[in-house]
């Protein structure tokens, strides 16, 4: 879900749908608007895209301040009904949040067992609570009052009729930033849906309370002490978040990853000409004994990458894990272990809430993200920028790169902080995958050709590959079944026999990687024994490994770091898949960029 608020002089309607729009990535179900005046508070909503608030708003609704939410659901349907803002009995407050409120039941059966309520939100109850709490008291306390008695995640922003000089905000878990322009003053779950009004932003942090004025804000903790936070300049402009020419953001941000993978050399080169990480971050890594990898989705695929270039650049033994399965089901530590987390948004909950265990435990942690001033990004001992500029698409792809070119640096850096000696030239081959990425990208059409032959007419299709491939072969699919809905999953080329070969039919479309010299033959005999079956295969290969019939032979790159290109074909046969079934490439069904809830 995404949050925004605004109070200034300027249109508060106009500015509230503008910074949605570019918040719809963390959630497109339904979305809504509260703008107050002297009228009164005017309250839109929709089901759908911001595009059909957009056209449900009543043009004529003037105000300078006011809130807005886009949502993904978590407790009940998508329907105009369950979209924010939600409101109290009498009308007079009006709010918008993002979490869950775990004991929304128990709070409801002391407080509130004579309040109707209207949704079936979560949400309901805290804009209830305020205003039953405010009978007896001054609105900010009987804010306070409520957000103590929260358990769980939630940013609010909310607004009374009665003091329309004030929005009301508060965090706890889930993000909120807040954005200081001249005469006025905006509230986001990111950076990104204000950059067009201000770049200057205030960090918030948990159990903090606002009250947010046109001119000066006031900031403190559920304790009532009063906090300073600094002001940061974000670094994304407004053209960073424009799809320009392209038809998908998604079309954009794959032809982006040969630039991201140059700025990431730029960035991670040293006076010598050689990558490098600080040694603050190296020499806390030789001091463990085991690193943990934990992520989610696309990043957890980036992890599985990352483990091998540790373990072959840096010997040092690494585990990854679903950050979602982690943090209920904690593997047994060793003694000393170093955490890595990888996180595109930094702000995915699932991973937060592991990130906050382990430093309960006290054991240091490495965030790898694309978002300064993250969560995440604040939270851990040490932090790596993906420098990938914003990802828009929901379906993740130049992070993906991004994330495996740093972890390369990282597994380089600290292999040589241990005087591993190596002849890589690390710089020179992300340099020549950089190149070779550049060429794939120049090759779309005959990725379309290979969506168009193989997916037009398929329900199901398996990427398989063995090694590193097969952990590209998961991205794959994540990828094909994100955003064409079609049936995807990624096998290692010898787990086929030991079951999934019972899926194989006639025409049943499997796409292989070869680029793993050691196991070139192998993953062959794999694609001939389902071709035996019936199976449609298409063998995407690296040069020098190439045999006859392979139907797309990839550029030369180090053998380590093929799944910089590899990728590639797999990203652009699922977007091609995807337009031609005529699904929405960058907001596919059921999805949200940024989940910020466990
Ligand atoms: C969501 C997105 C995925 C992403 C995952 C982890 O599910 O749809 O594309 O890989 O979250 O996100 P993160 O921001 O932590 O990398």
């Amino acid at each position: 879900c995404g949050i925004t608020g605004y109070i200034g002089s300027g249109n508060a309607k106009d500015i509230l749908l503008n910074g949605l729009e570019k918040l719809e990535y963390r959630g497109y179900d339904s979305a809504g608007i509260a703008v107050l005046n002297q009228a009164g508070v005017h309250v839109f909503k929709e089901k759908g895209r911001i595009a059909d608030l957009r056209a449900a708003v009543d043009a004529g609704t003037a105000g300078h301040i006011g809130i807005g939410h886009t949502r993904w659901a978590t407790h009940g349907v998508p329907s105009k009904e369950n979209a924010h803002p939600h409101q109290s009995h009498s009308g007079r407050f009006t709010l918008v949040h993002n979490g869950v409120i775990e004991n929304e039941a128990e709070l409801k059966a002391v407080y509130l067992q004579d309040a109707a309520f209207q949704s079936e939100t979560d949400t309901e109850v805290i804009v209830q609570l305020v205003e039953k709490f405010s009978k007896d008291m001054e609105t900010e306390e009987a804010f306070v009052k409520t957000l103590r008695l929260l358990k769980g995640s939630y940013a609010i922003a909310m607004l009374d009729a009665e003091t329309p000089d004030t929005i009301y905000a508060a965090k706890h878990k889930s993000p909120l930033l807040m954005g200081v322009g001249e005469g006025f003053h905006v509230v986001a779950s990111d950076a990104l849906a204000m950059i067009q009004y201000t770049d200057q932003f205030l960090e918030l942090k948990d159990r903090d309370v606002v009250i947010v004025k046109k001119n000066n804000t006031v900031i403190y903790n559920l304790q009532g002490e009063v906090a300073k936070r600094d002001i940061y300049r974000a670094e994304w402009d407004t053209s960073d978040i424009e799809k320009g020419a392209y038809p998908h953001y998604m079309l954009k941000e794959i032809d982006e990853q040969p630039f991201v993978l140059r700025k990431i050399i730029q960035e991670y080169q040293g006076e010598s000409g050689s990558l490098e990480i600080d040694d603050s971050v190296t020499a806390a890594i030789l001091d463990a004994d085991r690193i943990y990898i934990v992520a989610c989705g696309t990043s957890y695929h980036a992890g599985l990458v990352g483990k091998q270039l540790i373990e072959k650049l840096a010997a040092i033994p690494v585990e990854v894990h679903l950050a979602s399965e982690f943090c209920y089901n904690m593997p047994l530590l060793t003694e000393k272990p170093f955490f890595i987390f990888i996180s595109q948004s930094g702000e995915t909950a699932d991973s937060r809430a592991v990130l906050v265990k382990v430093k309960e435990m006290n054991h240091p942690a490495l965030v790898i993200t694309n978002v300064p001033g993250s969560t995440l990004f604040r939270e851990a001992d040490f932090t790596l920028l993906l420098h990938a500029g914003p990802e828009i698409a929901v379906a993740s792809t130049k992070a993906y790169t991004a994330q495996i070119a740093v972890l390369s640096i990282l597994a380089y850096a600290t292999g040589k902080a241990k005087g591993a000696s190596t002849d890589l030239n690390l710089a020179k081959e992300l340099g020549a995958a950089a190149n070779a990425m550049e060429t794939l990208c120049d090759d779309k059409e005959e990725f379309e050709h290979i969506a168009a032959e193989y997916l037009r007419a398929a329900f199901d299709c398996f990427f398989i590959g063995r090694s590193i491939d097969y952990y590209v072969g998961l991205e794959g699919a994540l990828k094909l079944k994100e955003i064409s809905y079609i049936q995807a999953e990624g096998f290692a080329g010898g787990e086929l026999k030991h079951g999934t070969m019972a899926l194989i039919e006639k025409e049943t479309p499997v796409i292989a990687l070869a680029t793993q010299s050691y196991v070139n033959g192998s993953i062959r005999a794999n694609v001939k024994e389902v071709a035996a079956r019936g199976a449609h295969t298409c063998i995407i290969s690296s040069t020098g490994l190439e045999a006859e019939g392979d139907r797309y032979v990839l550029p030369a790159v180090h053998e380590m770091l093929t799944p910089l290109v590899s990728v590639i074909p797999l990203q652009l046969i699922a977007y091609y898949a995807a337009l031609h079934r005529g699904c929405d490439v960058d907001k596919p069904r059921n999805l949200a960029k940024s989940v910020t809830v466990e």
